[in-house]
């Protein structure tokens, strides 16, 4: 039997559907793919082990961030960032979330493959939350990894006011690093008094790459600084949680691989040089620190815009530890897809803007700006609007942009990997759930949608997304 054949024999036996041998060749590429799928990121965990509860309150706060001055903010449970939420692989996560808003708002999991009524999509997985509600989100995390939670209503000005917190979904066995960090990456724009600018979604804004800050910060502080031992060997979870700006951290001052992006571990330790951390991205590194090295500074720049600029930095000093050895969990099943490109692109999005909407300019996807649904009926099943994504099944999604603006392309509830940038083919050995689309780029990507829901695909520069740039994507339940 060949290994085309055996991979049809695969699919026939994990598809329901599917009573006969594909006779046309693009059907049998489609099998194939589909059944290269197989082995990858888990469709179900079995659960197993204890609850873990958490409550969160989003309310107005005054601290001391940035330079140490008070701010006035938004915050989940009296912190920016929020507080780090960690839950364990196949064991359940209840969050007991009140909001002491002055506005609507609701929690979606990023990158989190949830059940669809817990995804936090305002009028059309759940009603929004009003000010003095509650809402309780519970879900069994499948995948381990990084992923973080924000507003998905008014996100442009919620993100922006400080909403944002950090879910770590460990492992059932974490491999033993020395410490577990955290960076979140943002930006702050302030007005003349200090204050946060609060003119959200301006045309300039939309213009130009959303609502970029004069205030870069980690952990909400300008020029964070990491205390480590000489051989430590530790891990460091970057998260993006700016409205539009891109960071391209400078790791060559560290001796540091990359083992996860977007939350998945990647199919293989890699170098850090390359990437670019969109809106909505993360990216976890395995960093060991030379025995050698008390005394030194290691600096992170950050080279994306023309400026370079100090992100933060690492100072190691004390007496050196024992550098643990263990292999890396770097070693996710990422199939090639190498003939994913034989197939036409099952959906195609052009991203552009034209005048109009609310905001004077609109961002779309195929010239339509998305409308919030006004009500939420978890009744109406017909779905206006949804792009039909077939489910348990290999599908090639392109995205074209039309713009000179860039568009960090995110889908909810699953993930994909890049095939092509410019028709060029790429080999990413990684999944993602966000994608950044460079000016007038074609972006072509590959996905098997295993979970059935509405989910949302959107910009994820907010101001793009709230002004339009979103839309819907229907994954039926099959049989
Ligand atoms: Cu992080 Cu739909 O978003
Ligand atoms: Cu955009």
């Amino acid at each position: 039997m060949t290994r085309a054949h055996a991979a049809l024999v695969v699919v026939l036996a994990v598809l329901p559907s599917c009573t006969r041998a594909p006779t046309d060749p693009g059907e049998r590429t489609v099998a194939a793919l589909t059944a290269d799928f197989a082995g990858a990121y888990p469709k179900t965990v079995t659960e197993d082990g204890p609850t873990h509860v958490y409550a969160l309150t989003a309310a107005p706060a005054v601290l001391p961030l940035l330079d140490g001055r008070p701010l006035a903010v938004w915050a989940y449970d009296g912190q920016v960032p929020g507080p780090i939420l960690r839950g364990v692989v196949g064991e359940r996560l209840r969050v007991h979330f009140t909001n002491a808003l002055p506005i609507d708002t609701t929690v979606h999991w990023h990158g989190v493959r949830v059940p669809n009524a817990m995804d936090g999509a305002p009028g059309v997985t759940q009603a929004p939350i009003h000010p003095g509600e509650s809402f309780d989100y519970e879900f069994v995390p499948k995948d381990a990894g990084t992923f973080w939670f924000h507003p998905h209503l008014r996100s442009s000005e919620a993100i922006e006011r400080g909403l944002f917190g950090v879910l770590i979904v460990e492992d059932r066995d974490p491999p033993p690093y020395t410490r577990d960090v955290v960076w979140v990456l943002d930006d702050w724009r302030l007005g003349p008094d200090g204050a946060i600018d609060p003119h959200f979604v301006t045309p300039h804004d939309l213009m130009h790459d959303g609502r970029w800050g004069n205030v870069v910060t980690v952990n909400g502080h300008v020029r964070e600084t990491l205390d480590v031992r000489p051989g430590e060997r530790f891990r460091l979870r970057l998260v993006n949680t700016a409205n539009g700006r891109v960071f391209a951290p400078d790791f060559s001052a560290l001796h540091a691989v990359v083992i996860a992006v977007d939350g998945m571990y990647a199919a293989r330790p890699l170098p850090p040089t390359g990437f670019e951390i969109a809106p909505g991205n993360r990216l976890d590194l395995d960093v060991t620190i030379p025995p050698d090295a008390a005394g030194t500074t290691l600096a992170i720049v950050d080279r994306f815009t023309r400026e370079p600029f100090a992100l933060a930095s690492i100072r190691v000093a004390g007496a050196p530890v024992e550098t643990p050895r263990f292999p890396s969990p770097a070693h996710a099943t990422v199939p090639a897809w190498t003939d994913a490109l034989a197939v036409p692109p099952a959906h195609t999005f052009e991203l552009t803007a034209q005048r109009g909407g609310p905001y004077g300019i609109a961002w779309t996807l195929n010239g339509q700006a998305y409308v919030e649904p006004a009500t939420f009926d978890p009744n109406d099943h017909a779905h206006h609007g949804s792009v039909p994504f077939a489910r348990d099944r290999f599908q090639r999604v392109r995205f074209v942009n039309a713009s000179y603006r860039l568009h960090p392309m995110h889908v909810h509830g699953m993930f994909f990997k890049v095939l092509a940038r410019n028709g060029v083919a790429v080999d990413e050995p990684y999944w993602r759930d966000t994608a950044l689309v460079h000016v007038q780029e074609t972006l072509d990507v590959g996905l098997v949608p295993l979970d059935p829901g509405r989910w949302m695909l959107h910009c994820h520069i907010l101001e793009h997304a709230d002004s339009g740039m979103m839309t819907t994507v229907v994954v039926e339940p099959s049989g």
